[in-house]
């Protein structure tokens, strides 16, 4: 007689459904016997840029030393966080990508009878980070597709003990302006510890957004995550970080792994971190790309979100499961949001202008079929 392992399962892990990645440009290559370089992915909010050339020299530097561990305490790249954004070392906790800290979070902060405070429409780790420690997700609805602040402090009560925050969002890209955080943080109760996620804070320039590590000092119950995924281009290194008060990073280091950042990473992000004219880069190229699909939207009557990310919510006015799948036929990856309770939206990360190009031909061709 075989066990059901489903239902040994804890009870927060049996209900849970696995996130869902973009689709790799790979398997839909297998699927369709298309070429690979014939395909566009602008699925995952990567960097189409390819990764900086001081992260790449960086690794190749690193490669002789891969049978040791890493140094479990990532001083390097502690270090150069530091310099870069004013920080003391026992304010940053490294990851395994931004996402391993919203789960470190979940880990060490929620249990069975707490709960965590997000909205609708945010990204999906939040819910899964929470449920599968067994504590209670209260999704508080939207406003215009965003966080709607003063409703998520509305819906804590003595058992909240995250609120997870998203500046911009994803896949919405809504984003909040530094009035509306500092009335927020204001009025959250202490012992309610904020992740204020800014995964996707560099496309933004000076002063656009908020800086959530400008808050630390005053509000020791903020967490600042971020990330090398996005516009540092190194998503497939798994590297992220949070800035916190030096207790919550203690708490944190206690149920980290003991080697969750790789050495390629640690050295890679460093490097990085000094490529101010990659950054730069990144950056331009996505306010490019952000107008470019913009203004093809507007040419096909389309609506969209407008988006402070690498990405962008287009309505195709229509059930966008099909359409998405009428895209991939075209060999074009975007990612459907239906999930996120977003049936009618396409999420489309911004490539370079002939990607972004494929796919406002693509989905021309798909929604006057
Ligand atoms: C809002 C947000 N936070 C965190 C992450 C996690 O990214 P990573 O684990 O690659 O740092 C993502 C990735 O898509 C994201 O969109």
């Amino acid at each position: 007689m075989s066990c059901d392992f489903l239902a040994q399962a804890v009870a927060g892990v049996q209900k849970l459904s696995p996130y869902v990645p973009g689709k790799p440009v790979d398997e839909l290559a297998r699927e369709l016997g298309l070429a690979v370089d014939s395909i566009v992915k602008l699925a995952s909010n990567e960097n189409p840029l390819g990764p900086s050339q001081k992260a790449l020299a960086a690794i190749q530097a690193e490669l002789p030393e891969l049978t040791r561990y890493p140094d479990g305490n990532g001083f390097v790249l502690k270090q150069a966080l530091a310099n870069k954004f004013a920080l003391a070392l026992e304010q940053i906790t490294l990851g395994n990508g931004s996402n391993d800290i919203l789960e470190l979070v979940a880990r060490a902060f929620l249990a069975p009878g707490l709960n965590a405070v997000f909205s609708q429409h945010a990204f999906a780790v939040y819910p899964l980070a929470t449920q599968a420690v067994g504590a209670e997700g209260r999704s508080v609805p939207a406003k215009d597709w965003g966080h709607d602040l003063p409703a998520m402090l509305a819906a804590c009560d003595a058992n909240t003990r995250v609120i997870f925050i998203a500046n911009p969002n994803n896949p919405t890209g809504t984003w909040f302006d530094q009035a509306a955080l500092e009335a927020f943080l204001d009025q959250v109760p202490e012992h309610i510890l904020v992740v204020l996620d800014e995964a996707y804070t560099e496309y933004s320039a000076a002063g656009e957004l908020p800086n959530g590590l400008d808050y630390l000092s005053r509000y020791p119950n903020l967490l600042v995550s971020r990330t090398f995924s996005k516009a540092y281009g190194l998503a497939a290194l798994r590297i992220g970080y949070a800035a916190s008060s030096p207790v919550v990073a203690d708490v944190l280091n206690r149920v980290r792994q003991p080697f969750n950042a790789n050495s390629l990473a640690l050295a890679a992000a460093a490097a990085a971190l000094t490529d101010d004219a990659y950054l730069e880069r990144s950056r331009v190229l996505n306010d490019q790309g952000m107008q470019q699909l913009t203004a093809g939207f507007a040419e096909h009557g389309l609506n969209w979100i407008a988006s402070r990310g690498n990405f962008i919510a287009v309505d195709v006015q229509r059930d966008a499961g099909p359409v998405y799948q009428a895209l991939l036929r075209e060999g074009v990856i975007v990612r459907p949001v239906a999930g996120y309770g977003m049936p009618q939206h396409l999420r489309v990360s911004i490539g370079l202008p002939e990607e972004n190009q494929r796919f406002l031909e693509a989905l021309r061709k798909v929604l006057a079929a």
